[in-house]
């Protein structure tokens, strides 16, 4: 049977994840890896989660195992909306959809809001996960340029002006993959196009509970509420959030925060897509979630020790890589993203990382059009110390061999 000329023709633009490729060769324990997106294990609160799982099942045993509503459990919700509010600023528990992972919030946003040749504004270089999701929609990418302080809002200006774009998807907080931020200043830019051109824009934001240093900056979903002087969601922005890098990824819990209109239709496709997010996982991450000085303390917690392990990584970085190589300095998240001299290609030098038992992902991946080959992103989380420094000291002998 050829199946290959069976599928559907969006299947075309269908490819399996590179990250998620590059980590099954990554399994071997002898492996340091830098490569995927992972939080440390050793810091799950895996006591906490236990304790919950315990009392939703003995107390709401035959609730949690049953079906439960597509918008999600109305106390998480409302835990949420509670956290995302600040000020006069209020976010209300409809504006909140329970989704499975931040993940399935795109892939929504993107079928209930594009349809083919749609063109679509990212900075450049983006998130890879939001363009295999996206790619099959056969949607025409812009490519906003970065730098330093995120995306050249006023670059995405001419853009606009020259061609109406349906959607605009960015992570404007320690981004994936380079770990840069949007500047306050470059926010309140990026809410006024957003105003003047009503464009829906999808703030993606897994990662803004992790800063280890610098002063933090409103989300855009409240910057481009204040512009319009409202004190709720009811604009274009369509915030993403997850549990997943504060909590633990397994339990698939995250959230998109958006007008109600929006979550309305949202909840249509989740009726349609898998009918509602985990009881059991809602509940449990509930359970968890609602001691918030709990909560925040893990969130310190996880700062201390991911800042101990960016630092480590920068230092260890500047000791051992050569000068022809740059690399970028995070506040928070995950990820720092390298750049080598625009011979050297990414995938060519893991071949020999790998031979020396080091893993990362190249960076073409994460940027549209045929750019990107020279860079690759490293995560900093999932490595314990000595890892991080055996690591790229390595990292450093296989790029000074190439330079
Ligand atoms: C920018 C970005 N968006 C979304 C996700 C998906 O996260 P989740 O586990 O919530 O689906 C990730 C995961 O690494 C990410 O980096």
């Amino acid at each position: 049977m050829n199946w290959d000329s069976l599928f559907a023709a969006r299947t075309k633009h269908m490819k399996r994840s590179t990250v998620r490729e590059i980590l099954k060769l990554t399994a071997r324990p002898e492996v340091i890896s830098f490569a995927g997106g992972l939080p440390a294990p050793e810091l799950f609160p895996m006591e906490r989660i236990q304790q919950a799982t315990d009392t939703v099942l003995s107390e709401r045993g035959r609730e949690v195992m049953q079906y439960s509503t597509s918008e999600g459990m109305p106390e998480l919700r409302g835990l949420i909306a509670k956290r995302l509010s600040s000020g006069k600023f209020q976010v209300n528990a409809d504006n909140i959809l329970i989704t499975s992972g931040s993940q399935q919030a795109l892939d929504m946003i993107a079928r209930v809001l594009l349809d083919e040749h749609d063109q679509v504004a990212v900075e450049n270089p983006t998130y890879v996960g939001m363009l295999t999701s996206w790619k099959p929609f056969d949607l025409q990418f812009s490519a906003v340029p970065t730098d330093a302080n995120g995306m050249c809002v006023d670059d995405l200006e001419i853009l606009l002006n020259n061609a109406p774009h349906k959607v605009m998807y960015s992570v404007p907080t320690f981004q994936n993959p380079q770990g840069t931020t949007l500047s306050r200043e470059r926010r309140q830019k990026l809410a006024e196009i957003l105003v003047n051109h009503n464009l829906p824009f999808v703030e993606d934001d897994p990662y803004s509970a992790l800063r280890y240093s610098g002063d933090s900056v409103p989300s855009i979903l409240q910057f481009e509420a204040d512009l319009r002087g409202s004190t709720t969601p009811e604009g274009c922005v369509m915030y993403c959030g997850t549990f997943s890098k504060t909590l633990t990824p397994g339990l698939r819990i995250g959230w998109v925060a958006a007008a109600f209109p929006v979550i309305d239709k949202l909840v249509q496709v989740k009726q349609a897509t898998d009918l509602h997010t985990s009881t059991l996982t809602q509940f449990i991450t509930y359970e968890v979630a609602r001691d918030e000085a709990f909560l925040d303390g893990h969130i310190a917690m996880l700062r201390d020790v991911y800042r101990q392990r960016r630092d480590l990584m920068l230092q260890t970085i500047e000791e051992h890589f050569p000068h022809e190589v740059t690399w970028t300095r995070p506040e928070g998240g995950l990820f720092l993203m390298v750049t080598m001299p625009p011979h050297l290609d990414a995938t060519e030098i893991l071949k020999q990382a790998l031979a020396q038992d080091v893993a990362f992902v190249p960076g073409d991946g994460f940027y549209i059009g045929d750019t990107g080959r020279n860079t690759f992103r490293l995560n900093y989380s999932n490595a314990r110390p000595e890892m991080i420094v055996e690591g790229i000291r390595r990292l450093g002998v296989v790029l000074k061999a190439n330079v």
